[in-house]
């Protein structure tokens, strides 16, 4: 009996373009429509209570009132706080910016600490700007364009109809280079923004739907559109607080979005902007977005950083920062004091903190399933089991890295099935870090110490204790 995926996905598997990731199994944090969480949903498995407060956190979000907030994900190692992460960023939909960084990011060359951190908080905020125009919309019945001899000068009228109207409209150059570029023809339904000529193709008319059987199966269909040709439209743009800075800060101009090269960006700049867009608000014509930035390994940012990120927390335009750290009771970095998860505890005392536990063996048994699932493996029953003790008994990651590995080996016989013995072959080829660790302990005085000391030779009686410092000295 096997546990069977798609096999011929895995023929094919050299031609998917998207990358097998180590969270690319997860699209979201797998609640029901009342947030509770599902015990086994969208990759997601087990860590109940981590992903129902998630869930809550996923509607603070959502309602968008509350910015500034800042919440900590701590547990061991490998138990799913940068997979909550990912879950969390793919259920808040494309509206929400959410950034994502890891702490030592922002030990860049390029920018100072506090830029960098700054960036990344105002590319977790979102401006929804709303604007109004004019637009005409409707069927067109007939596009007439004549061109002079030559060519150069080009005059035309197109006719558009609504089911209650139909009007002539005069063409000048623009608009017929416009139309051409678009390749618009009668029976298409089309939209012209009148304050910069701008068309656009809503699709074809269901009532020319007859004419054109030899259409390609990916063209929309649309009814013709009633009433007015003329019509309001608002058009809604999201952008993030970053973007707009870079566009405005003058000497990079907006080309350092599409570079990623944006430099340090002058605080005046920032000063304006935010005035600017509180306005904005205050009109009306813009809505503010808090969005999330997520930091991974948090305890990586040392005091300053902190100190500053408790500062930005109290911005008025503050994100809802996520930290994820592995760490217990330990050192803050730049300080010779611990504290709890590598934190300083004015930061903690404003912090929201979620805790994931260790996954029994069942719950590791099914994520293994789901990642051979993902990495299209098919595996034996027997298989899984073991490779489900391995990961109770090592780690969860290293139990994950030995899929592939093991597939690799199943090939090398033909098989496509990956069999008990795959699976302890390559156990053995490679450690997980208990046994290195075992190997090194015993072996110690095989390797270089601190010191710069190491034994050359097989037998450890026999060897020859050289210290690598007197070898220097006797090299001529
Ligand atoms: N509940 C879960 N459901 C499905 N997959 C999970 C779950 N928890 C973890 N995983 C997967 O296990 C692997 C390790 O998890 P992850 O990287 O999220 O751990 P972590 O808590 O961030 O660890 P670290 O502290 O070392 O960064 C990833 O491939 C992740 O996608
Ligand atoms: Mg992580």
């Amino acid at each position: 009996m096997s546990i069977s995926t798609n096999t011929q996905g895995a023929q094919g598997g050299g031609n998917n373009l998207a990358l097998i990731a180590s969270h690319s199994h997860i699209s979201g944090l797998g609640l029901d429509d009342h947030l509770q969480p599902k015990e086994t949903s969208q990759g997601m498995v087990g860590q109940l209570k981590a992903r129902k407060a998630c869930g809550v956190i996923l509607k603070m979000i959502q309602q968008g009132k509350i910015a500034g907030r800042a919440i900590l994900l701590a547990g061991p190692p490998s138990t799913g706080k940068t997979a909550l992460a990912m879950g969390l960023s793919q259920s808040l939909g494309a509206d929400v910016p959410f950034t994502a960084i890891t702490a030592s990011e922002i030990y860049s060359k390029e920018l100072s600490k506090t830029e960098s951190l700054t960036q990344s908080f105002r590319k977790s905020i979102g401006i929804r700007i709303k604007e109004e125009t004019e637009v005409i919309e409707g069927e067109v019945v007939e596009v007439q364009i004549d061109r002079s001899l030559t060519g150069g000068h080009k005059q035309g009228k197109i006719t558009i109809r609504t089911t209650d109207m139909e009007t002539v409209y005069e063409l000048g150059n623009k608009m017929i280079d416009e139309l051409s570029k678009e390749k618009v023809i009668a029976g298409d339904v089309i939209s012209i923004d009148k304050a910069n000529g701008k068309i656009t193709k809503l699709g074809r008319s269901y009532t020319r739907a007859r004419d054109y059987d030899a259409m390609g199966a990916d063209t929309k269909f649309v009814s013709c559109p009633e009433g007015e040709l003329q019509v309001r439209k608002e058009v809604l743009h999201t952008v993030s607080l970053h973007e707009i800075d870079v566009i405005n800060s003058r000497q990079q101009g907006f080309l350092a979005l599409f570079s990623g090269d944006t430099g340090e960006i002058r605080s005046e700049v920032r000063d304006q902007i935010n005035l600017k867009v509180a306005e904005w608000k205050e009109e009306g014509k813009a809505e503010i977005i808090p969005g999330v930035l997520f930091i991974d390994e948090v305890h990586m940012l040392d005091i300053e950083c902190f100190s500053f990120v408790n500062r930005l927390l109290e911005d008025e335009f503050s994100p809802i920062v996520i930290m994820a750290t592995n760490r217990g009771i330990s050192k803050t970095r730049g300080t010779n004091y611990r504290s709890p998860h590598g934190l300083p505890l004015d930061l903690l005392d404003r912090t929201i903190i979620i805790q994931t536990e260790n996954y029994s063996e069942e719950e590791i048994g099914k994520i293994l399933s789901i990642r051979c699932e993902e990495e299209e493996v098919d595996i034996h029953v027997d298989a899984l089991h073991l490779l489900t003790k391995i990961g109770t008994e090592t780690s969860l990651r290293y139990a994950a890295n030995l899929i592939s590995v093991s597939y690799l080996v199943s090939m090398k016989r033909r098989s496509a099935l990956v069999e008990i013995e795959d699976i302890k072959r390559s156990y053995l080829l490679f450690l997980d870090s208990s046994r290195s660790v075992a190997f090194l302990q015993e072996n110690e005085s095989h390797y270089i110490d601190d010191a710069g000391r190491v034994s050359f030779g097989t037998s450890s009686a026999a060897a020859t204790a050289v210290t690598a410092g007197d070898k220097m000295d006797t090299d001529p």
